[in-house]
């Protein structure tokens, strides 16, 4: 995914791949924000707001959680990160420019191998003044339901103790062909 976006222009913390299981990245500094674009509602959002699973949004959303887990990742607003000191907003405004950026990228990509992109959350960095998405996207970080039978083919699957974790998993990984 990380090639990927970077060819369509999007700044990553991605160097290398050196084998299945070591990756050299950037050393970059976290911004302590989990951002979460939304296509369809689901999970807290459902929750939140009263709108059943799978309704398609009228336009991305996009809200900011901040990272402290101690505190339950709370959602926190625009005027909140700023005063806290948690980003700037430039920082903002560029994460807010990339985050939709990529959900462009991923929603046509995954469309492409029959996934509907329901939702996901992401990570950025700082690196020598410029922002980097960084972090990892996986069935951990997204919800993919399958376009003709919307069965859930992410980490819901465990979450909520639906079995076929694995076969999810494995699913994934055959239909954006890396296996
Ligand atoms: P949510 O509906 O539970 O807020 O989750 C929104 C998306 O963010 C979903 O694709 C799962 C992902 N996510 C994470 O990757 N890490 C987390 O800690 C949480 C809460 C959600």
């Amino acid at each position: 995914m990380f090639k990927l976006l970077e060819a369509k222009g999007v700044p990553t913390d991605y160097v290398e791949e050196l084998n299945d299981r070591e990756t050299v990245l950037k050393k970059v500094e976290i911004v302590p924000l989990e951002v979460i674009i939304r296509n369809k509602a689901a999970g807290s959002f459902s929750k939140r707001f009263g709108v059943p699973e799978g309704t398609t949004l009228k336009c991305p959303t996009l809200e900011f959680c901040l990272k402290d887990d101690a505190l339950g990742d709370p959602m926190i607003n625009d005027s909140q990160i700023y005063a806290i000191g948690a980003a700037t907003k430039e920082e903002i405004a560029k994460i807010s420019e990339m985050a939709y950026k990529i959900n462009d990228v991923m929603v046509e990509f995954f469309k492409s191998v029959n996934v509907d992109l329901i939702d996901f959350k992401i990570e950025f960095g700082r690196f020598h003044g410029e922002i980097l998405l960084a972090d990892e996207i996986s069935p951990d970080t997204c919800r993919f339901w399958d376009m003709d039978t919307q069965e859930k083919l992410d980490k819901d699957r465990f979450r909520r103790d639906m079995g076929g974790v694995e076969d999810a998993y494995a699913e994934m990984m055959k239909r954006v062909g890396l296996n």
